[in-house]
């Protein structure tokens, strides 16, 4: 049987509010240790030969619901992520891009957010996605709004087309501490996405957890619907 390639990866980071509380520490201490192993994951697909794409499921429409408090933190945090992940994306040949609507974000984040975009537009060797207050319905509506404006036909390619992601579908979606659901997350890009579910939470998630998954995948008889 043929292997199966693996180009577009994605993940639900999940669980760092339950592992900073298992260790009696603030959800904040999570979200951080949380911000620390998107460096490891992301090294390892730069250095995978086959993965182009790496989309990392960070902030969703539904998340503003959570505490001001919580919600500050985390937009803090990615600012901090940015200003520290740059090296990162300059030393692994790194492209970073995002999908969701960032209007809602300060202009001073957004300034930094196209900053990184701009000085990282060239890299080549994988490109790291972050999903920022993004929502797979609002993704799809603004792409359909999109594509009335300019009188285009509603198509699936034009959809596709249309939509944030500049990839087609995913390959691989990987869900961490053992919640399984989509919540929100790359609906039309998944409709033959392989799905994992582990329970380890994301502060704890590693390169070696992800090898092993990704070694399962390969083993799988992708059909599409076909024979
Ligand atoms: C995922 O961890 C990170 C974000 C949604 C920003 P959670 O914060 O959802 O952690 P749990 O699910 O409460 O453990
Ligand atoms: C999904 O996690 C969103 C992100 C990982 C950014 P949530 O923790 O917000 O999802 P639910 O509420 O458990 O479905
Ligand atoms: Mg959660």
């Amino acid at each position: 049987m043929k292997q199966n390639s693996l180009v577009n990866l994605a993940i639900i980071m999940d669980g760092n509010g339950r592992w900073a509380k298992e260790r009696g520490l603030s959800r904040s201490a999570g979200h951080e240790k949380g911000a620390e192993t998107i460096r490891d994951i992301t090294e390892y697909c730069s250095k995978h030969n086959t993965i182009k794409t790496l989309t990392l499921y960070a902030f969703s429409t539904e998340n503003w619901k959570r505490p001001k408090l919580e919600v500050d933190f985390l937009m803090k945090l990615l600012e901090k992520y940015l200003e520290r992940e740059f090296e990162t994306y300059k030393k692994f040949d790194i492209k970073f891009e995002t999908i969701g609507d960032l209007s809602k974000f300060s202009t001073k984040l957004q300034k930094k957010i196209e900053n990184v975009k701009n000085e990282t537009k060239n890299n080549q060797k994988l490109t790291q996605i972050l999903a920022l207050n993004y929502g797979s319905r609002d993704e799809i509506i603004r792409a359909v709004n999109k594509l009335i404006k300019q009188n285009i036909e509603i198509t699936e390619k034009n959809i596709s087309s249309a939509l944030d992601t500049p990839y087609s579908d995913i390959d691989l979606l990987i869900r961490t501490s053992g919640e399984q659901r989509m919540s929100n997350f790359l609906l039309w890009q998944t409709i033959y996405s392989e799905l994992f579910f582990t329970p380890t939470l994301w502060p704890d998630f590693t390169s070696q957890e992800l090898d092993d998954i990704i070694n399962e995948y390969y083993e799988i008889d992708r059909k599409f619907g076909g024979l």
